[in-house]
Formats: structure tokens, sequence, C-alpha cells
């Protein structure tokens, strides 16, 4: 503990050293993550219904302080957005983009076509059977439209396509595939483009560092650019674990996107210190396991060797993407505080972790300084 206070200590009173000294105005005073990161790339938060709705005021605070651009975390997925066919739900996802806005900040739209937080209704007929591909093709065209043309202009780049290519580098048999095989991806970059010709299109996804996954994902890349479909970018998700992947892992990654000719973002970065089922675990929300108490070691509080080994591959991990940001455009947190993270319930509900970069009580923990000052002494690469 008296190591990580001392260091806590130390960072504190530098950042209010740098923040309270108006001659300081080189990048070694930057106060905030945007400002220090903000010619490398840009660094978002996902924001969550309560902070949305404008209850939790804290959480608003350091985003409006800390961070470039927003994504939201669950409110503009088709199960929230389109409950019931052609009844569509915009009030939380109008108030994240008015909160954008009004912040000046680059608003990203998460995710238009993703087997899960879909609606049943979008793949069944009114007695409950598979419908046509046509009809799949209307109801995405219609879905896609609408969504994205009330957003035209306003939002930076949409998550077209979500998590369609398992691990192993095959296509996932969702019910968008079942229907309409590889077709439907294609078909969605192509329905993204029409209702907004302005806005970037992603292909977003996790364990995206496994090497036959990575190549699967090239090669769809490649294979939206042949047919002359827009692709601006891949988004890495991102949730990873204190130990793997290795940074080397995702060093290739990066550059093998960057090679196809996309940008690269982190777009669901957090960091995970609780054991994992598996190495490779990944962030499919069906992959559900129940709570055991052997896996939420750390119920009450954070050993400090276990905060210094997170703060370390934190710091490798920044320090990776700072060198690679020629590639990289976007480095967006799954959350705020430790507190709101996801990764508290999944893959089980009820655990503590402590993926973030702010702590249970909405303070920065040690690392936010440590990536300004990174920023501040490394070369600059400048990507976006
Ligand atoms: C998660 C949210 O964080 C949770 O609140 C929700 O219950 C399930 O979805 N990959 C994605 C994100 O693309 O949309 C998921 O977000 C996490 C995995």
């Amino acid at each position: 503990m008296k190591i990580l206070t001392t260091i806590f200590c130390f960072h504190l009173i530098l950042s209010l050293a740098c923040c309270g000294n108006p001659k300081a105005s080189d990048k070694e005073a930057s106060c905030s993550l945007k400002e220090a990161l903000g010619d490398r790339f840009h660094i978002g938060a996902a924001l969550n219904i309560n902070q949305i709705r404008g209850y939790d005021t804290a959480s608003l605070k350091i985003v409006q302080d800390q961070f470039s651009s927003i994504v939201a975390e669950n409110c503009m997925k088709s199960m929230y957005l389109q409950p019931e066919e052609g009844r569509f739900f915009f009030d939380d996802a109008d108030k994240f983009v008015a909160f954008g806005e009004q912040n000046d900040m680059l608003i990203i739209g998460h995710t238009l076509i993703w087997h899960s937080q879909a609606p049943s209704w979008f793949f069944t007929d009114d007695r409950g059977n598979d419908i046509s591909p046509e009809i799949l093709k209307e109801r995405m065209k219609n879905h896609i439209y609408t969504v994205v043309g009330r957003y035209k202009g306003r939002i930076h780049g949409w998550d077209v396509v979500n998590e369609a290519i398992l691990d192993n580098g095959e296509w996932r048999k969702s019910k968008f595939y079942e229907i309409l095989g590889e077709e439907f991806i294609p078909l969605a970059f192509q329905y993204a483009h029409e209702a907004d010709p302005d806005a970037e299109l992603y292909y977003n996804d996790y364990n995206e560092w496994i090497g036959e996954k990575r190549d699967a994902i090239v090669d769809l890349v490649k294979t939206l650019k042949e047919k002359g479909l827009r692709v601006d970018g891949v988004g890495m998700q991102g949730h990873i674990g204190v130990n793997n992947p290795s940074t080397d892992e995702y060093r290739s990654a990066i550059d093998a996107y960057a090679a196809a000719g996309v940008k690269v973002m982190i777009t669901e970065f957090d960091m995970s210190v609780l054991p994992s089922p598996r190495r490779d675990f990944g962030a499919n929300i069906a992959d559900t396991e129940q709570f055991r108490a052997e896996m939420n070691p750390y119920p009450d509080v954070l050993p400090d060797s276990v905060a210094m080994r997170w703060h370390e591959k934190m710091v490798a991990y920044f320090t990776l993407f700072l060198d690679q940001s020629d590639k990289i455009s976007r480095v967006t947190m799954w959350g705020v505080t430790d507190r709101d993270s996801w990764k508290n319930d999944f893959p089980m509900r009820g655990r503590t972790d402590y993926p973030l970069l702010f702590d249970r009580k909405y303070q920065p923990k040690p690392i936010v300084r440590d990536i300004m000052d990174a920023a501040a002494t490394r070369e600059s690469t400048p990507g976006k």
C-alpha cells in the first residue's frame, strides 16, 4: 500500500503543480489526457445510461475534463433503438449525441449490426420462424438508414458490423450469417455509406490479436475494399487481462490492420485483474459463467502487488499505442470509473474488477499521470 500511496501522492502533487502553474505551457504541463494525447490520437470513453441521462455528474465531469471522444455503451444497440419493428426509441441516443456536440467531442456510433443485443423480431416472422434473406436485407436497410440517417453529419464514425468472425477465423454462425451468409457484412457497409456518405465506417471485434482471427479480419477488409465499399478502420475492442495478451501480440495485429490500408482504433479498452476462465476468453457477451468466490479474489481492495502489475502492463500498452500512433486514430476506454465497468459482471456477475483509468472514488489512478508524461516525452508520430 505504501509504495502505491507514495506514487499516487507524487503524481497528485505533480498534476496539481502542472495545472496550477500558468507559466507551464509545454506538453509537460498537460493537465488532461485529451490535452496530452491530442496530437497523437483521440482518447475516448464509453458512456452508460446514468451518464447519458445526466444523473452521474461526477463521471460526466471526468469525461468533459479528460476525454475527447465518446461512444454509447449500450443505448445505440438495436434492441434499444428499435425494440419493436418500426418503433424507434431515440431519447437516450439523442442526449448522448447532444452531449458530444456540446463538448466538441468526436462522437462514435456503436453498433449497427451485431448478433448480441439485437431484438429477436429482427430475424423472425409472426410465427417465430426465420425470415427470408430478402426480408432480413430490408430490415437491415431500414434500421441502418433510420439510425445513421438521423445522425447524418453528427456522428463521426460507426461500428457498422460487430463481432462477425470467430477466434479461429471462421464466420460466426449468427442469425445474420445463417440467413444471409457472409453477404450481410458488405450489405451493412453499403447501407451505412448510403445513409451518411461522410461518416467513417468500421469493423469492430474482440480477441483481434489472435492470429487466425486477425488474418480473417484482414481478408474481410480487403474484400470490402475490392468491392469498392467504404471501410475506414478496424476497431480492436481491447477487453484484455493483466496477463494476456502480450503487447507484441497486439503490435503484430495493429501492424497487420494498418498494412491492409485502414486506421486502427482501440475501441473498448479495459484491463481486468481478475482470473479469466481461459487465456483467450474474449468478450462474447453470451459466454457467461456461474459466480465462484475463488474467481473474485479482490472484493474489498486491490493488493499493491496486483495494482502495480496492472499499472506496469497499462504503461506498456499506452507506450505501444504512442509508438504506433501513426496507425492509431483513437483509444477509447470502455467506461470511466471501475465502479461502472461491465467487467464487474462479465463473464461472471457480482465480481469486483479494477480495469479502468479512474477508481471507484472518481479519482485518477497513477496511470493517468504516467500516460500524460509518456505522451510528453515520446517523439510525436501523429496518427489522427
Ligand atoms: C457490453 C456493455 O458494456 C454491457 O453493459 C452490456 O450488458 C453488454 O454489452 N463488446 C461490445 C460491447 O462490442 O458492446 C459490449 O458492451 C462488450 C463487448
